[in-house]
């Protein structure tokens, strides 16, 4: 364990205000768990936390649409979530909520430090007020006219059928969305955070300091800087929030944009009382690397707003990389959860129960790492089939099946090395170095074909070779090969574990393999000789075309009412 240095990583914490899609895992999610997976496979010190975001006013008025209360609703999405983010392995030191007593603390603690130090504004601004609900209306909650291009519907936020940014004075007609009733202009005082007055530090910090930054990250700052920054609420008139801890605001809470990510911090203070350690150095020690993964929609949130609330609290350290994705699609369409146009984690799990790595190696495979990219369930199937089936499938259950059957299930010896066992080795010592290289450069899909590509030279190496073809006449000819497939085997394993977790947890049980950290010393002899193995076990199904058809059918109904990606 490296004491001296230790890494915190963040997913975005999704709403629990409905269930997790795709979009979510492989934006944030899965990548995160890869990256923390291989750290801690390379013997680091690691904190991967994440939780549920439970404010915000879509909570509400889903509330309030049901029948039920906030509280309710994000009850049953977090445990949800949680479960079903769980089960496809997402390995979270902690999976915390903003609802949590503890958060509400820190996000207030963390308000007031900043209100002592006297970086907030004050203003007070005229803003729509719904008369039958008595409560003023977020943007998304005022609908009108678009002045741009007339459509009916538009948002206070932004017309989605034009897609022109809009401010909710700019509608015609406004009404609210809640209760259908003509807002009425209403002046309310907020605080604001002035992230004009960090321009200057944030163009060093960003664009000078993080050229490193992925290139979508880097543009997406680069845009909001040049674009100029403005002051922005982080307070709000609800009741259902953190609450505004100042006696001059009791009837507000925080913004929830500001105390979300306050909810890493949250989670790694639970998760240190749990284990009773000093949550301090995840957050403050400048050995500590902090990564935020996340999606393309929620960039400006952890590359501009919340590193300037660490700076200006004054104690934290910043980000060293936001390794954000941009979107997955599905069919050729926006995932959308209120046009259900959405492949739902937990009914994904309800269809292929054993399907979790199958799962995250489509995603993987597929990752909007530099460009929107589009999940299809002919190409699910085909991944499965054509990939983790016939490719690496094949490769362990045929090299299983021949020690059984040729060598009573025991490691054969290695006796007699020839130049193309050499060959294979010394493919396979590179290996480590080259998919952790382009781990470290968030380039997971690479890094995942670099993978298979060993999958494919086992299976190549065994075709040439034949050891099927030796047995009689070479019985020590054909064990050296078997025991060179079994090695290659063991460093797939360990190369994989991060990708697909479970799959080399089961391989590693089924050839004995003892170790489990990145960078085998001797990978030539990871699998002794002499050794017996386990029975094989069968690592991939056969997907069939009735079940891809039966998920088509589902998302059938939904796809006309959907917008094109
Ligand atoms: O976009 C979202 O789904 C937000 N709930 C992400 C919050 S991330 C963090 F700041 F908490
Ligand atoms: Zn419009």
């Amino acid at each position: 364990m490296n004491e001296t240095k230790r890494y915190t990583i963040t997913a975005a914490l999704p709403y629990a205000n409905g269930p997790i899609h795709l979009g979510h895992v492989a934006g944030a999610h899965l990548p995160a768990d890869i990256y923390a997976r291989y750290l801690r496979q390379k013997k680091e010190t690691v904190l991967f936390v994440s939780g549920s975001d439970e404010h915000g006013v879509a909570i509400t008025v889903q509330a309030k649409q049901e029948g039920s209360t906030p509280q309710e609703i994000v009850n049953k999405y977090h445990a949800l979530n949680k479960k079903s983010l769980e089960a496809i392995g997402i390995s979270y030191d902690i999976f915390s909520r903003t609802t949590s007593p503890l958060h509400y603390a820190t996000a207030a603690d963390f308000f007031t430090t900043l209100h002592q130090k006297g970086v907030f504004e004050k203003h007070t601004k005229e803003q729509y007020y719904d008369p039958i609900e008595a409560q003023f209306l977020s943007d998304r909650h005022i609908i009108g006219s678009c002045p741009y291009c007339g459509h009916a519907r538009a948002y206070g936020d932004q017309c989605e059928a034009c897609g022109t940014s809009l401010s909710p004075e700019e509608l015609q007609n406004p009404t609210s969305a809640i209760s259908g009733a003509k807002p009425i202009l209403k002046p309310t005082m907020h605080w604001y955070l002035p992230l004009h007055k960090y321009t200057h530090w944030l163009k060093k910090w960003i664009l000078e300091e993080h050229k490193d930054f992925k290139s979508n990250v880097y543009g997406q700052c680069k845009n909001w800087l040049n674009q100029g920054l403005r002051s922005r609420a982080i307070t709000r008139d609800l009741t259902w929030g953190v609450p505004l801890p100042l006696a001059e605001g009791t009837d507000k809470v925080l913004y929830v944009w500001f105390e979300a990510p306050i909810g890493y911090i949250s989670a790694t203070k639970e998760w240190a009382q749990i284990h009773q350690v000093d949550w301090e150095p995840f957050w403050k020690d400048p050995n500590t690397t902090l990564i935020h993964f996340l999606g393309k929609d929620n960039i400006v949130f952890h590359c501009i707003i919340f590193p300037v609330m660490l700076q200006a609290h004054g104690t934290f350290i910043l980000p060293k990389h936001v390794p954000a994705n941009e979107f997955l699609n599905l069919e050729g369409l926006k995932f959308s959860t209120s046009r259900n146009h959405a492949v739902w984690l937990h009914t994904y799990l309800e269809a292929f129960p054993n399907g979790a790595d199958v799962l995250r190696y489509v995603l993987c495979s597929i990752a909007p790492e530099n460009k929107d990219s589009d999940f299809t369930w002919k190409d699910f199937q085909e991944k499965n089939n054509n990939e983790l089936v016939a490719n690496l499938g094949n490769l362990v259950h045929r090299t299983l099946h021949m020690v059984h059957r040729y060598f009573d299930g025991t490691v054969p010896a290695n006796l007699a090395p020839t130049a193309a066992e050499e060959t294979l080795l010394n493919t396979l010592r590179t290996a480590f170095t080259r998919v952790g290289e382009s781990i470290e450069q968030f380039k997971f899909k690479e890094a995942l074909q670099l993978c298979m590509g060993y999958a494919t030279l086992g299976n190549k190496y065994l075709t040439t070779q034949a050891p099927w073809h030796m047995i009689q006449n070479d019985p020590t000819a054909a064990g050296t090969i078997l025991y060179h497939a079994l090695q290659l085997i063991a460093t797939l394993a360990l190369l994989l574990n991060p990708f697909l977790p479970k799959t080399s947890t089961t391989i590693a049980n089924m050839i004995g393999l003892k170790e489990n950290g990145w960078g085998a010393t001797d990978i030539s002899n990871l699998i002794k000789a002499g050794e017996p193995l386990a029975k094989a076990v069968v690592l991939f199904e056969k997907i069939e075309d009735s079940a891809i058809e039966k998920q088509l059918e589902k998302l059938q109904h939904t796809k006309t009412l959907s917008q094109p990606a």
